[in-house]
């Protein structure tokens, strides 16, 4: 599947390497534009290709990953989302108050038209080189069951195994900053003592 990034961080560049490895494609996007992000793409391989925002944004299924400040910019870049399938893999560890609305449903407001899914924002990033090979589960939420499908059926190509938490608003409280799910394979490390 062709995967495109809006950000090319941390949580990007460690999802675009797996996501090749497992078969994908991936455009990876920054607000410096692709000439920044020419090394990142070729130290991926040749299934990863720098683009503007605005291609990554073209592609089948589309990867939010910046900072939660800088969303609401990041996502002004896009238009016409006509139903194609956002990602959020942000979290709002800002503290900014949300004004009782879910972190999805804030973004969902700047990507009018898109079919959101909330995922990949709850395991911290560094579990998936650490345990390459097992399969690490991932929550995801949405009202749209076809988006969901789609992003499930690349996860598990990419050896995941995702967990549909439900609707946007139900399934984003668990998995929100400070929520029940944020973080939590970490925290079953530090409990099980592993
Ligand atoms: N730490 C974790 O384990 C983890 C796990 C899941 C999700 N998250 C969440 O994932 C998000 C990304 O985290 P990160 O650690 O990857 O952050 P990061 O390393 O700071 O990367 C943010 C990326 O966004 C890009 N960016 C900033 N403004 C942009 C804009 N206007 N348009 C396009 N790209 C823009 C930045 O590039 P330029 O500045 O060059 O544009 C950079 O590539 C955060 O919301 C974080 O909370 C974190």
């Amino acid at each position: 599947m062709k995967i495109g990034f809006i950000g090319a961080g941390n949580v990007a560049e460690i999802y675009a390497r797996h996501f090749v490895r497992h078969g994908h494609e991936v455009v990876l996007s920054n607000s410096r534009g692709p000439g920044t992000l020419t090394e990142l793409v070729r130290s991926i391989g040749p299934n990863a290709k720098a683009g503007t925002v605005q291609e990554a944004a073209q592609q089948e299924i589309v990867i939010l990953a910046v900072g939660w400040q800088q969303a609401k910019k990041a996502l002004a870049n896009v238009s016409g989302w006509k139903g194609r399938i956002l990602v959020d893999a942000t979290n709002n560890s800002s503290g900014e108050p949300l004004g009782g609305k879910t972190a999805s449903e804030i973004i969902a407001g700047y990507a009018e038209g898109a079919r959101l899914v909330k995922a990949l924002n709850t395991l911290v990033v560094d579990w998936i080189e650490g345990f390459s090979g097992k399969k690490l589960v991932l929550f995801l939420s949405g009202d749209d069951a076809e988006a969901k499908q789609k992003l499930a059926g690349a996860l598990e190509q990419a050896k995941f195994t995702p967990v549909d938490l439900g609707g946007l608003v139900e399934g984003g409280k668990l998995q929100d900053f400070g929520g029940p799910l944020s973080g939590l394979h970490l925290d079953l490390l530090k409990r099980l003592e592993f």
